[in-house]
């Protein structure tokens, strides 16, 4: 497992190099409230041209954005199952079609609530708050 400290003003370009190298379509993002998933998703969003505002999904679990100057990946999804509550949730959005997609590139912020099954092919990648601006990025 890699560890690095990334601050704020370093986080676009370490976006950049992990989507460079990642292989899979899938980042599970783990970290207490406030360390920073939603924000590295917003990063690789403008990385990927994406002109739309990146919000939070918190209370609608599931956003998708177009992505038009990528050769891999024709869809960012950006998941937050902070509020998923059964297994029953999974089908609304039918995780297992979108993960199977590999023109699909997906982010999903809580990913304990949904399992570690579901989300085998997903890459982990775990934030910690170092300092106001940084942060411990492992994966
Ligand atoms: N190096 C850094 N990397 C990421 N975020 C940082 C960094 N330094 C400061 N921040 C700030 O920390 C905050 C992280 O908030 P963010 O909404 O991304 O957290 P989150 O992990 O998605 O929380 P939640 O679980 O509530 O969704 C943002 O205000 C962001 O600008
Ligand atoms: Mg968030």
């Amino acid at each position: 497992m890699k560890k690095v400290k990334v601050c704020i003003e370093n986080l676009a370009e370490f976006a950049r190099e992990l989507l460079d190298n990642l292989d899979g379509n899938c980042i599970a993002l783990t970290g207490n409230l406030g360390a920073g998933k939603t924000r590295f998703v917003q990063e690789v969003a403008k990385n990927l041209d994406i002109k739309e505002r990146v919000i939070s999904p918190t209370f609608v679990i599931m956003k998708e954005y177009k992505i038009i100057s990528d050769k891999r990946f024709k869809k960012l999804v950006h998941i937050d199952a902070y509020r998923l509550q059964s297994e029953d949730d999974l089908k609304v959005f039918k995780i297992k079609e979108i993960l199977e997609n590999s023109e699909n590139l997906i982010f999903i912020e809580w990913p304990e609530r949904l399992g570690q099954e579901t989300l085998k092919s997903c890459k982990k990648l775990s934030i910690k708050n170092i300092s106001e601006n940084c942060r411990e990025f492992s994966y």
